[in-house]
């Protein structure tokens, strides 16, 4: 199976969701964003503070290239990673790419506690969170499927990917029928 890779904006679901695929259809997950954690040594809030925007940027890009050649795999794609076009490509190579989308005010919600999101600390986050999702809308509109996870419960996300994935599978086995026949 292709990976099943999770993309869209903080406070989307990704992390929940990516944990229930992986522990539903027995795959493993691989979490960019603790990647870079682990390879930099530190939590990304002091990543972004200590050295930079952009390079965290530069060491999501190297995870984002080691993920993409893996297969089989549940994908857990910070916020950012689709917003580079190489990031992007490679992703589509070997996955598909599900972009999780919510309401401003239920990003909101689900993120006010957070303190791993250091581009949401801004003294207005609505404005902010506002302001980035129209900024990036173009990038996330290229996934392949957009689910809207404003009044989802995770495992309901999770359902729906599932659902999609089979019949992406379905389809390919009634090609290769098709071709071989
Ligand atoms: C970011 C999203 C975060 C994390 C970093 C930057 C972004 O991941 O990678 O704070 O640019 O959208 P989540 O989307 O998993 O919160």
């Amino acid at each position: 199976m292709k990976n099943i890779v999770l993309t869209g904006f903080m406070g989307t679901g990704k992390t929940e969701v990516s944990k229930i695929l992986a522990k539903r259809l027995k795959k493993q997950r691989l979490c960019i964003d603790d990647m870079i954690e682990w390879k930099v040594g530190k939590p990304i809030s002091e990543i972004f503070k200590q050295d930079g925007e952009a390079y965290f940027r530069k060491i999501e890009s190297e995870m984002t290239a080691a993920v993409s050649k893996d297969k089989d795999a549940i994908i857990d794609a910070g916020g950012g990673v689709i917003i580079n076009e190489n990031n992007y490509r490679r992703l589509k190579e070997t996955g598909v790419i599900f972009c999780l989308t919510a309401s401003v005010d239920a990003i909101l919600e689900r993120t006010k506690r957070s303190t791993h999101r250091p581009l949401l600390n801004a003294p207005d986050p609505h404005s902010k969170i506002t302001e980035l999702l129209q900024q990036r809308q173009k990038f996330y509109a290229k996934a392949d499927y957009t689910i809207d996870t404003t009044t989802l419960t995770p495992d309901e996300i999770a359902d729906r990917i599932i659902e999609q994935m089979a019949l992406l599978e379905e389809n390919e086995q009634h090609h290769k029928t098709f071709i071989t026949a």
